[in-house]
């Protein structure tokens, strides 16, 4: 099987965008950008990428649920709170490939219409913090994001956003919550994100994980992506493993 979310982490700087440009990055983006969002969204949906935050809801579904009528601004937000005692998934992906999830980011904003989208991390990430930052001053100074990206006539402003170390804002709506600077409790659904999340906005949140498989799928399309892992539940997903020996016991 063909790695999709590893296949950088062993290069040295696999965390800056010249690395990640020369193993083919970005060029998933400018694909993106020659075909209609809603066909982004199909590709997606076709794929059968399912959501890796827990729930395993299929993303392209999710996507398909924002109303593109209703006025008011569509937001997406990437939930980067990997607090469950012994996750640690997300943080090498933010650590390792943080383009990766950027350039996801930026291709799920456009085909849901997002113009301003966010990661809201967990507090206590230090160097995925250091990462995700100087990832985002590159992809800015290179046209990724920002104004008219590559000429598409798309914008996209793309915030990190750190949370206080609170497990519950994980949970999409607290995150919600906590990125609106309230209190980090849930919220009684219905409404959901989709028709009133963030600021009362339609509003897709969808992990780390799930998002840092976009550029894959659009590059090679949802039949190649589909080839590999469980009918339901396709290609590779991420273990989160410790030995008495990482752990330094013996
Ligand atoms: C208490 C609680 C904590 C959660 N923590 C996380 C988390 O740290 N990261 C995450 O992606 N999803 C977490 N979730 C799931 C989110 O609510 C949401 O379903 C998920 O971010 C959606 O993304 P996905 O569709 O890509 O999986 C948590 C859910 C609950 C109930």
């Amino acid at each position: 099987m063909e790695k999709v979310l590893t296949k950088n982490f062993d290069v040295p700087n696999s965390h800056t965008i010249s690395v990640y440009e020369q193993s083919g990055g970005y060029t998933a983006l400018k694909k993106a950008f020659s075909m209609k969002p809603a066909d982004v969204t199909a590709e997606v949906k076709n794929s059968g990428l399912r959501g890796r935050g827990g729930a395993g809801f299929p993303a392209g579904m999710k996507w398909g649920f924002i109303p593109q009528n209703s006025g008011k601004p569509i937001y997406l937000c990437v939930n980067a709170d990997e607090s469950e005692p012994g996750t640690f998934k997300d943080r090498h992906v933010l650590e390792k490939d943080p383009h990766r999830l950027i350039e996801g980011i930026i291709i799920a904003s456009y085909a849901i219409n997002s113009h301003r989208s966010y990661i809201y991390m967990r507090g206590e990430f230090d160097l995925p913090r250091r990462r995700i930052e100087q990832a985002l001053q590159e992809a800015y100074s290179k046209g990724y994001l920002g104004k008219n990206i590559l000429g598409s006539g798309f914008d996209l402003d793309l915030h990190l956003h750190r949370g206080g170390g609170a497990y519950i804002c994980g949970e999409e709506t607290a995150l919600l919550n906590s990125l609106e600077g309230n209190r980090g409790y849930p919220r009684i659904k219905p409404p959901f994100p989709a028709v009133e999340g963030l600021f009362g906005s339609p509003t897709v949140v969808n992990n780390v994980e799930t998002i840092a498989a976009v550029p894959y799928i659009i590059e090679k399309g949802a039949e190649t992506y589909k080839k590999w892992g469980q009918k339901k539940h396709g290609h590779e997903t991420f273990f989160c493993e410790w030995s008495c020996c990482e752990a330094g016991c013996i």
